[in-house]
């Protein structure tokens, strides 16, 4: 397993005896996950089964897209984009096509500079949508089909755009009017808990990432979760943060000491926001990045209110290296640093931090992966999806719909004449 967890600073606010209980019940929650019917149509994110679609037309289509196209522009919003531009964002930079994200905004300024930045370059869409009724996808769908119609013909168009919804959706449909590759969206699959659906897969595999080493985490991960249902990561962490969340802990922000894991912090933040908040109850999940956010949100982590907890994603192996050369005729007062490594100064400040915290009040948790790896993502995705379907049962909310996000649309809509 690629995927460590240290509980310790958060578990010492706990009894023992309660933690054991709520293990238990974590775990007997966690095994039923895996033994239950799916009647209501939403844990279809369990297996590969269901799950993991069209796999070889996706992994032909990504590798057309890498030939051809300068840029690849994937439209979709919250569950629709956020997994696969999480893995995008963090493992390194590959040649092939630029990816652009859109359908995520309603800013014409976003929308007119990211349509001014296709002129002149080959372009590939995917558009991503459920059901095909969320208003930023499907305008931008509308503008981009346009765009396209101006610059290529009707077969150029039709090789160019994939449409990825749900069978029988109108987005279906106008794929198939079109000749338009259409992949599926399951229908017992949320989009939050789309990563291994080929919501994620397409932009993973045409953004030249290892979709079968991601599959292999994903796998890893659920082999734990189901053998071993009274006692995995997943678990351990759903249950210690109920607890916590019992005792007035209502705040858990995520943090990382890596920037290019800013964007698996907002799928983290999704995944447990839409997931848990509701009923007037719910964890508030928010992230921030350091070293940067520890010069402005670091004073409240180290003496603000204590119902905060903190949950760090950290990797062993940095990947990289930078030394601090020394400069001594430049008696700028850093000369303590020579020869020293980022890498290492990075994991000092990190320490630093969670040990401070710790002695502030706030149960730190921390989540490592050996390194930032396709697979080590799949094993991420698949212990948190776990965790939030656990830890939403344990604090009596469904943790499969989003209804209150409806009552914003529906004004939203009223407002626009729909
Ligand atoms: O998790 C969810 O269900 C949501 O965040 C959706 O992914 C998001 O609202 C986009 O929905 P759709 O794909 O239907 O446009």
């Amino acid at each position: 397993m690629g995927i460590s967890v240290d509980l310790s600073r958060a578990e010492s606010y706990l009894g023992k005896d309660e933690l054991r209980k709520a293990r238990e019940k974590a775990g007997m929650i966690c095994r039923a996950l895996y033994e239950k019917e799916d009647k209501h149509k939403v844990l279809g994110w369990r297996s590969k089964e269901e799950s993991v679609l069209n796999l070889e037309k996706i992994k032909e289509k990504a590798e057309e897209i890498r030939r051809e196209a300068d840029i690849f522009v994937i439209v979709g919003v919250g569950g629709s984009n956020q997994a696969a531009r999480a893995v995008i964002e963090a493992l390194p930079q590959r040649s092939g096509p630029k990816i652009v994200y859109m359908g995520n905004t309603l800013s014409p300024y976003t929308i007119q500079q990211t349509l001014e930045g296709m002129e002149g370059k080959s372009v590939y869409i995917d558009v991503i949508a459920k059901n095909f009724e969320t208003l930023e996808p499907g305008s931008h769908f509308r503008i981009l089909r346009q765009w396209m119609g101006k610059r290529y013909d009707k077969e150029e168009m039709a090789r160019r755009i994939i449409v990825t919804g749900t069978k029988g959706s109108r987005l279906e449909e106008i794929g198939a009017e079109n000749g338009y590759l259409f992949l599926e969206f399951p229908v017992p699959v949320g989009g939050r808990y789309s990563a291994f659906t080929p919501v994620g897969l397409l932009p993973i595999a045409a953004a030249g990432l290892n979709v079968d080493e991601y599959l292999a985490g994903m796998e890893a991960a659920q082999m734990d979760c189901r053998e071993h249902g009274e006692d995995n990561l997943a678990v351990r962490y759903g249950a210690v943060r109920q607890l916590l969340y019992g005792r007035g802990y209502d705040i858990e922000m995520m943090v990382s000491f890596e920037p290019r894991y800013g964007f698996f912090t907002k799928w983290w933040v999704q995944l447990f926001g839409e997931s848990e908040g509701k009923e007037n109850k719910g964890i508030f999940p928010t992230s921030s990045v350091y070293s940067e956010d520890l010069h402005s949100i670091g004073q409240y982590m180290q003496e603000g209110r204590r119902n905060l907890i903190e949950t760090f994603v950290s990797v062993k192996d940095q990947a990289a290296s930078v030394v601090v050369e020394p400069c001594p005729e430049y008696k700028d007062r850093f000369d303590y640093l020579d020869g020293m490594d980022f890498a290492d100064i990075n994991r000092a400040a990190e320490e630093a931090t969670w040990e401070a915290h710790a002695k502030g009040g706030v149960p730190c948790i921390r989540f490592e992966a050996d390194k930032a790896s396709e697979r080590s993502f799949g094993e991420l995705y698949y212990y948190f999806m776990v965790a939030c379907a656990v830890s939403g049962e344990l604090m009596g909310v469904n943790p499969f719909d989003q209804e209150g996000v409806e009552e914003y649309k529906r004004s939203m809509f009223a407002a626009l004449g729909k």
